[in-house]
């Protein structure tokens, strides 16, 4: 198993980042992407499907409410899907999935370790998490590096765009 660890500092970051991630991607694939919601996810997805010139970044929104959105490009099929209103077996076997599964095809799928059998089939599994980016800065715990009085180093050090994106092929 390997783990691949990046930190992106912004939304156009992270669309970088999926846009060389596409060049280890070649189909038939699963990918499981993990992240709390707002973690990402679909941000990365822009950049993959970018790369496989089958959406521009704009175009891909999340399929919240369409579950599955289809981008088709010269080398790959790229399904994104995302299983966050899937609660049960047989609401996720009415999607179909497996007949997108195909020699051409890419599965993106957000929200898919709530199932077992996409933890047992995933090809790559790509984790987001935001990250309070004192972390980078210093080694100690956060409570132990906030004495009273540091208020301002502590203000100045929080971002709301820092994430750390880690890919792992089984
Ligand atoms: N470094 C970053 N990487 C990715 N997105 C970022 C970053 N910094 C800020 N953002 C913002 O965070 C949000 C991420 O939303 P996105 O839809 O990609 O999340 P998601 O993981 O797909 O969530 P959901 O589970 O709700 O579908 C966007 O508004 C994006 O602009
Ligand atoms: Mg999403």
């Amino acid at each position: 198993m390997a783990t691949q660890e990046f930190i992106t500092h912004s939304a156009e970051e992270t669309i970088a980042l999926g846009r060389t991630l596409a060049g280890t991607l070649s189909p038939p694939k699963l990918v499981l992407l993990r992240g709390d919601l707002g973690a990402g996810k679909t941000t990365l997805v822009k950049g993959i499907a970018e790369a496989f010139d089958a959406a521009s970044a704009e175009d891909v929104t999340s399929p919240t409410f369409t579950l599955v959105h289809e981008y088709r490009g010269p080398q790959a099929n790229l399904y994104h899907i995302d299983l966050y209103r899937i609660d049960t077996p047989r609401q996720l076997e009415t999607l179909g999935l497996d007949d997108l599964i195909t020699n051409n095809s890419i599965l993106l799928i957000e929200w898919g370790e709530k199932f077992a059998r996409f933890e047992r089939e995933r090809d790559v599994e790509i984790a987001l998490e935001r990250v309070d980016d004192r972390e980078q800065r210093f080694s100690e715990p956060v409570s132990q590096r906030a004495p009273e009085g540091s208020a301002e180093l502590i203000e100045e050090g929080i971002s709301e765009n820092v994430r750390r994106i880690r890919i792992t092929t089984p």
